[in-house]
């Protein structure tokens, strides 16, 4: 292992335009170690721009001399850091090579690429028609082998994100990194089975100050400085459960530079980020989720808060978290109901994002670590775009308003999140006007045992809940619809009779 490690090199892939050579040669200087960059050396040896190669010989011919280069660079790479040219993973020789390596894929929007790989000497850059659509066929080629993915961002992000890529190498074998970005902080997320168990933690500096319930500690533990335990359940996400841990915190002499180490479902990491959020005006934290609402959803993105008898969430703060680390093996634990319950936010997130995520999750298989990898890059993705939730990022409340509606109608006990989310989504379906979808999401839905409609409240108690949501955000029902999966936007105004009749739909009586 310790061999293999010192062997191992940092090879960047992805495609055209995406900045490798840059950031190869930032990444390289910042280590103290050498860059390589396989579009120079092929070049070198072939005497010539590759492009008059490219064109003289053909692609065939090209890519046969390209695999022969880039296998010797791996082969000879030793701790340092390599460039790929962007179709050099099309081969398999090359794939098996990087196995032993770290690699790391740099995200490039179409746009972007086009604008700065067009124009110049790259044969397979001159029809941008072509090359939109081999940026969509290769994306998920690198994503399936790379280590780590980073987003658009330039030699600021790979800067920012290398101490993580670093300790990635101290990880379990098969632990994969996202980066997360957002204006006010990134981020990484690690992904790995036996994580928590492996003592893997990031970052590595700063007392740790763990906060979990009773159910999380009974099975999985984080090594700390301090344990802060709550008491398990919605009900418990209140101002008094916050104070209790304010004042554990300072108690046991927390400081700014320490971090609040949130290990277990979305409650705890609303209550341990908020109280992040406000100790001393804001202290260091990380998320270790432990269910799959949390894996998939509410671990990414810095919301963070408490609900109040009035209403849920309603009082918070957006504070990002400083790491991630999602251990999908902690999910054994997880009574079955609370597995469906997260299954909602799954199907939530797949509508959003639609693409190869929905075709995945439309199948209705178990959710393994693809998918919540791609669940989770797809809210850092919306949260990217919008982290104040000024436009973009409302939907991600697809089926929360009638959801959060029933739940606090309910009194936050009979219906987990997940369960009133996913009644949610169906009304949201519905005032859509998308039956054929709605079909398919109820089907989805009772597979995994899962209430299609609500109990235990009327339906005038879930419209005045509504009201009031309304009343919060000036006036405006912000609804969020569904035109498509991959076609889903905020800000739509609903009739009160439309809403009534998708709310009495859902009411079980
Ligand atoms: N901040 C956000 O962006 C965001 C997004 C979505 C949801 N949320 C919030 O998340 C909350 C719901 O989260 P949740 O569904 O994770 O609920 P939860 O935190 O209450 O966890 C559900 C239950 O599972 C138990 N549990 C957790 N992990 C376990 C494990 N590995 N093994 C055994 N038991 C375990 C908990 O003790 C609890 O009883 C809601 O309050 C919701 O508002 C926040």
């Amino acid at each position: 292992m310790e061999g293999r490690v010192a062997e191992r090199a940092l090879v960047l892939v992805g495609f055209m335009g995406a900045g490798k050579s840059t950031a190869a040669r930032t990444v390289a200087a910042e280590l103290g170690v050498g860059a390589m960059d396989s579009d120079r050396e092929l070049e070198q040896r072939l005497g010539e721009p590759i492009a008059s190669y490219f064109d003289r010989e053909g692609e065939a011919a090209f890519r046969e001399r390209e695999e022969e280069v880039v296998l010797d660079l791996l082969e000879s790479a030793r701790g340092g850091v390599v460039s790929l040219g962007g179709g050099a993973v099309g081969s398999e020789r090359v794939r098996e090579a990087l196995r032993p390596h770290t690699v790391v894929q740099l995200e490039v929007d179409p746009e972007d690429a086009w604008r700065r790989a067009s124009g110049g000497e790259r044969p397979l850059a001159r029809d941008q028609v072509r090359f939109d659509q081999l940026h969509r066929d290769r994306e998920p080629l690198y994503a399936s082998i790379a280590d780590a993915i980073l987003p658009p961002g330039g030699r600021d992000a790979i800067r920012a994100a290398l101490p993580a890529l670093t300790a990635l190498s101290g990880a379990p074998e098969g632990t994969r990194l996202v980066w997360a970005g957002a204006d006010s902080g990134s981020y990484p997320v690690f992904f790995g089975a036996g994580l928590i168990a492996s003592g893997f933690f990031f970052p590595g500096d700063g007392r740790r100050f763990v906060v979990t319930d009773a159910n999380v500690a009974r099975h999985h533990a984080v090594a700390a400085d301090e344990w802060i335990e709550l008491e398990p359940g919605e009900d418990r996400k209140t101002l008094a459960a916050a104070e209790d841990v304010l004042r554990g915190l300072a108690r046991a002499g927390a400081e700014r530079g320490d971090l609040v180490v949130a290990v277990g479902g979305g409650v705890v990491g609303d209550v341990a980020g908020f109280c992040a959020a406000v100790y001393q005006r804001g202290m260091r934290h990380v998320q270790v989720p432990t269910t799959l609402v949390a894996q998939v959803d509410s671990a990414y993105g810095g919301k963070t808060g408490v609900d109040l008898p009035e209403g849920k969430n309603y009082a918070g703060a957006y504070h990002q978290p400083s790491a991630v680390l999602c251990d999908p093996s902690a999910l054994a634990t997880l009574p079955p109901e609370e597995l469906a319950a997260g299954y909602v936010e799954v199907v939530k997130t797949a509508l959003i994002a639609g693409g190869p995520l929905w075709a995945r999750v439309r199948q209705g298989g178990e959710v393994d670590l693809e998918t919540v990898i791609g669940c989770a890059r797809a809210k850092l993705a919306v949260v990217a775009e919008d982290e104040r939730d000024g436009g973009r990022r409302q939907v991600l409340n697809l089926g929360h308003t009638v959801g959060h509606a029933i739940e606090s109608a309910t009194g936050y006990t009979r219906y987990r999140h997940g369960e009133a989310v996913g009644i949610g989504l169906l009304a949201a379906l519905r005032l859509s006007g998308r039956e054929p979808l709605r079909a398919e999401v109820a089907e989805l839905l009772a597979a995994r045992g899962l209430p299609l409609a609500f109990e235990g409240a009327a339906v005038d108690d879930v419209l005045a809940l509504v009201e009031r949501d309304k009343k919060r955000s000036g006036g405006r029902v912000p609804f969020v619809l569904v035109e498509a999966p991959g076609g889903v936007t905020p800000g739509h105004e609903i009739t009160a009779d439309d809403l009534r009749a998708a709310v009495e739909e859902v009411h079980a009586g």
